[in-house]
């Protein structure tokens, strides 16, 4: 059986967070800088392992490694290690801001890791400091042409911030001319925590799009199981262009994806702040049958849109909580 909703959609995708807890500060998602709440009971290896087995036996293939910032748990290696060898698990990313990059591309690589998603928000160094709150664009730079050098399936995330990155677009094509990764640009979402931020900054997507058709980018066509964001190429560039655009009415449609936190809980939706605690379930390897069973009743809660479409307003605190 195969995890699926009320709206005939099936989930084949597992977004899990590792840890809330980040080590850079961007304004977007963290705009009063991280509040630690004490409470880092994260889900262990063990616990995070069994949690995968349950939804790979309910059809989940590809497995993806969030945060907050996902390098900081000495175990990460493991989890990748153990969640690729679990039947059904075709593939597992991890999605970074790339601070610890460079020191890691060895170890995931023995680990069996298949994509890799950094974020970089800027390619002046300058906002890209003002950005995240640290100064190492540099450095992130050079551990991505590493990791293009040893033939890693990259992407590079940038949000579309107004006022900060939004004249970088010729930037970004002249570095994406040269490296075959898919860069995406997101528009910047709401959240509980960034409402102020979010009128301030906020830029919609399309601006950019129809720029990029008109120098000649054609989009992709969609595949069965694509993502949320829409591709593009074009003949002069080794890299693509993807474009994540929330906000886009038919958005929703493709959802083919769930999310647990750090602590276990089911989201249905990045923008929804209920979760459902799985935890009581991961305990012991003989729990397994009832954890599926209550995966696939938790389903039939899942809405046919996102809340943002209909009310404009942010559902989670920040992406930190659920990983993005
Ligand atoms: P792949 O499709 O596996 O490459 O991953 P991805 O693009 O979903 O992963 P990544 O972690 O790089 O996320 C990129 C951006 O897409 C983040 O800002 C996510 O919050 C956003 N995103 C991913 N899935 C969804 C979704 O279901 N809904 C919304 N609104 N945003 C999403
Ligand atoms: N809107 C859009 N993207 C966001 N991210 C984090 N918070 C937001 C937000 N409010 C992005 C990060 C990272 C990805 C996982 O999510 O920049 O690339
Ligand atoms: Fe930035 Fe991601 Fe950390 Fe949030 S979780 S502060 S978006 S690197």
């Amino acid at each position: 059986m195969i995890l699926h909703d009320n709206w005939g959609r099936q989930f084949r995708y597992l977004r899990l967070s590792l840890t809330d807890v980040c080590n850079m500060r961007c304004d977007y998602c963290l705009p009063d800088g991280y509040q630690r709440t004490h409470d880092d009971s994260f889900l262990d290896t063990a616990e995070a392992v069994r949690l995968v087995a349950a939804f790979a036996r309910l059809g989940t293939r590809k497995l993806r490694l969030t945060g907050g910032e996902p390098t900081l748990r000495r175990d990460l290696p493991e989890i990748i290690r153990r969640g690729k060898q679990l039947p059904g698990i075709e593939t597992v990313a991890v999605t970074t801001n790339g601070l610890k990059l460079g020191r890691h591309l060895e170890s995931w690589r023995e680990a069996g890791l298949d994509q890799i998603n950094v974020s970089v928000d800027s390619l002046t160094p300058g906002n890209f400091a003002l950005i995240t709150g640290h100064d190492r664009l540099q450095q992130i730079l050079q551990d991505i042409d590493q990791a293009l050098a040893d033939n890693w399936r990259l992407k590079v995330n940038a949000v579309l911030i107004r006022g900060q990155n939004d004249r970088e677009l010729p930037a970004f094509l002249h570095w994406l001319r040269e490296r075959p990764l898919t860069l995406r640009f997101i528009e910047l979402m709401r959240t509980n925590d960034n409402a102020d931020y979010y009128q301030r900054h906020h830029l919609r997507g399309e601006t950019w799009l129809r720029q990029l058709v008109q120098q000649g980018w054609e989009e992709l066509e969609r595949k069965e199981d694509a993502g949320p964001a829409r591709e593009f190429r074009h003949p002069d560039y080794a890299g693509r262009i993807g474009f994540i655009l929330p906000y886009a009415s038919h958005f929703c449609a493709s959802c083919n994806r769930l999310r647990v936190s750090a602590r276990g809980d089911l989201h249905l939706c990045l923008f929804t702040e209920q979760g459902y605690s799985l935890r009581d379930l991961l305990q012991h390897d003989d729990q397994q049958d009832e954890l599926c069973a209550r995966l696939q009743r938790l389903l039939e809660n899942k809405g046919e849109h996102h809340p943002l479409l209909a009310e404009q307003s942010g559902g989670n605190r920040h992406f930190a909580a659920i990983g993005g």
